[in-house]
């Protein structure tokens, strides 16, 4: 089979897996196998799964348990299960207090290999799975997770190609017919400067909005050196950030959250984006750009222009700037918190923010949305601000001015290899030249 396409390879999935075996991760068909676990009932604990048990994934299980009383930890899949049994050991050493077995995973419920997500999607006892892995994943573990009518928390990006964009979606719909949660690791809209601000935006303190700037400017980011013996595809997810089929570049990977405000702000996607950037600094095997910057330009003209950038040695910066027609609003990541001045500078409006309260914030939402039964779905708006961040980052790589009817109705960008195999080939890795590179 020469350069499947994805349908090609939906069709074949069974027989690929029966040949391939349990080492290997497909693509799933998605929707067929309903299971008849049913979502959590009010009053009871609630059970997680915790899937990709690195930084970010122990940080939202400590989150959750922490916000939430009413849950413990039940299962964890990672590929490296040294390093989640370590995570194990590290919540339960936090959380099982005074006789409390809030952690209660035995070895048996740690899955290593590349289909241990699916191992904790089916058991029975687990109600709401953490999806924490590398990015590109995450549009099939969120797929699978839905289909076995786990309730989900589910970290940004949601997607870092097109077809992601679309399984996400449909995804989504299910989720809502379904009656189970979809929360989002898009913290800012849950943190309380944010929404104080946002709030006094919507009641036309700065007048009205007509643009904005959003900033992801840091030093840099890690490189994990390949270890001896690893395979290329064993090497490329442990060094996941530098391939962007993994991570989706800086765009996806981390100024998606300042993207979601420019979405959030704006109420919706842009018509196009016209972008650029650059490359001089990063390792020679990494697929990632120095910089995107990129113009959103919206149905009514309005432009939102995104910044984004790893040097080092240079000036940090991570505002969200929105101009007003009496007023500027800065909302700033992290715990700097917002500000909003008149047009003379005048301060209208200050408070101090804390990521941290809006990273358990997100938990105690979605657990409350579970014991209620009141599902909160919002994978949708998540994975928009997602493909914005695809869409300023291939408009930079090729210099094409891309359109969302052309991402969301023609593209055909679909990164993730059609098996992944553990050792196994990776895709090999490139650097996108404009002019040379083309949207697809
Ligand atoms: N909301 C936020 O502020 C925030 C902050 C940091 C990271 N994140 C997001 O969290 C996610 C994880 O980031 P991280 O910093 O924890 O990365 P990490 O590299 O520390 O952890 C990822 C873990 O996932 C595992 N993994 C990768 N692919 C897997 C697979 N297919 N199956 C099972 N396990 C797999 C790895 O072994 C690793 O332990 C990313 O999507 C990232 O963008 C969000």
């Amino acid at each position: 089979m020469s350069n499947p396409t994805r349908r090609d390879f939906i069709a074949n999935t069974a027989s690929a897996t029966a040949a391939i075996g349990a080492a290997a991760f497909l693509v799933p068909e998605g929707f067929g196998a309903w299971q008849t676990t049913k979502p959590a009932a009010p009053g009871r604990v609630i059970n997680i799964g915790l899937i990709g048990a690195g930084g970010r994934g122990s940080g939202a299980a400590n989150d959750s348990l922490s916000a939430n009383p009413n849950v413990r930890v039940v299962a964890i899949a990672d590929l490296d299960v040294e390093k989640a049994k370590g995570v194990r050991d590290a919540l339960a050493e936090a959380h099982n207090k005074e006789g409390a077995t809030r952690i209660a995973v035995p070895d048996e419920r740690i899955f290593g290999g590349i289909d241990g997500y699916q191992k904790v999607l089916d058991l029975k006892d687990v109600d709401l799975v953490i999806l924490a892995t590398a990015p590109g994943f995450r549009p099939v573990h969120l797929v699978a997770a839905v289909a076995a009518r786990k309730h989900i928390f589910a970290e940004k990006p949601l997607c870092v190609d097109v077809a992601g964009y679309h399984a996400v979606c449909a995804a989504h719909d299910k989720a809502l017919a379904q009656g189970t949660s979809i929360v989002t690791g898009t913290q800012y809209r849950r943190q309380t400067s944010f929404l104080e601000g946002m709030k006094r935006i919507r009641e036309g303190m700065i007048g009205e909005v007509v643009g904005m700037t959003a900033r992801y400017c840091s030093n840099g980011i890690w490189y994990r050196e390949r270890k001896p013996g690893m395979s290329d595809m064993e090497y490329q997810i442990y060094n996941w950030m530098h391939f962007i089929w993994l991570s989706g570049d800086q765009a996806g990977e981390q100024a998606v959250h300042n993207i979601d405000v420019v979405h959030w702000v704006m109420g919706g996607p842009p018509v196009r984006a016209f972008a650029s950037g650059s490359r001089w600094n990063r390792p020679a095997d990494s697929e990632m750009w120095d910089s995107v910057s990129c113009d959103f330009e919206y149905a009514d003209g309005r432009i939102c222009s995104f910044t984004g950038r790893h040097w080092g040695n240079a000036d940090n910066q991570f505002d969200n700037i929105v101009y007003g027609s009496k007023g500027i609003a800065y909302l700033r990541a992290f715990d700097a918190g917002t500000q909003i001045t008149d047009r003379s500078g005048k301060e209208l409006f200050s408070m101090k923010g804390s990521i941290g309260a809006a990273y358990r914030q997100e938990h105690k939402e979605l657990v409350d949305a579970v014991v209620a039964g009141k599902p909160i779905v919002e994978a949708r708006q998540t994975a928009e601000s997602s493909l914005m961040a695809v869409m300023a980052r291939e408009a930079a790589y090729s210099g094409q001015t891309a359109t969302w009817e052309f991402m969301t109705t023609k593209s055909k960008l679909d990164l993730m290899p059609k098996v992944v195999t553990i050792p196994g080939e990776a895709p090999k890795p490139f650097v996108r030249k404009p002019g040379e590179y083309r949207l697809q």
